[in-house]
């Protein structure tokens, strides 16, 4: 069945794609601090990502709900010539989700602060917690709660998001961007158990 992302990305309505992955991300490669390791992007849509970890050497692994978005990330990869793994999946559904394996690195640009506060990120959380192993990376980009003027996606509190992953979780970095138009929280975490 179609979904509100498949219609955002049949549409081009997409302002968040981008040609290219977050500098966070490429700082963090450039310098040696994120290693080639077997990824997984959570939330991908059109592979972006996904295809620039895969030509810098990772086991690249990427999933979203939208079938049009994975289609899309499929040619992508096709096009570049890189070996990428793609699943049409909902991160919420923790017994799927633990089909595809444990990882050394998560990231995640977008997916958690477009989930509705509560079950939905509880359930993020799980599937998480499933298949990211212990001393594993989590990388996450969230939008501060009504920093777009209550338009876009919910968003994220600080207080949300560190007490949420308090227990399973150190943060490592953490910086907080300031733009005219939004707050963006970028998180580097490290799973502790
Ligand atoms: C704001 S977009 C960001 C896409 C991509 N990370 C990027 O930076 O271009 C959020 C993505 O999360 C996906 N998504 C939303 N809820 C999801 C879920 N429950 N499971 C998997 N993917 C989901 C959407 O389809 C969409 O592609």
């Amino acid at each position: 069945m179609i979904n509100v992302w498949d219609l955002a990305y049949l549409t081009g309505l997409t302002p968040w794609e981008s040609d290219t992955p977050p500098s966070e991300l490429t700082e963090l490669i450039e310098k040696n601090i994120i290693k080639p390791c077997r990824v997984i992007d959570i939330g991908c849509g059109t592979g972006t990502t996904v295809v620039y970890l895969a030509e810098k050497g990772f086991e690249a692994h990427g999933l979203d709900i939208s079938t049009v978005a994975i289609s899309k990330a499929r040619k992508k990869a096709s096009s570049r010539m890189v070996k990428c793994t793609f699943y049409n999946i909902d991160f919420r559904e923790t017994s799927i989700v633990r089909r595809i394996g444990e990882f050394e690195l998560a990231i995640d640009v977008g997916c958690f602060h477009s989930l509705h506060p509560g079950i939905d990120r509880i359930k993020y959380l799980n599937s998480l917690n499933t298949i990211l192993k212990k001393d594993g990376k989590y990388l996450l980009w969230c939008f501060k709660k009504n920093s777009l003027g209550g338009f876009g996606p919910p968003g994220v509190e600080e207080d949300e998001v560190e007490n949420l992953f308090k227990d399973n979780f150190k943060i490592i970095e953490k910086h907080v961007i300031d733009t005219p138009f939004r707050i963006l929280f970028f998180y580097f975490m490290q799973k502790i158990k």
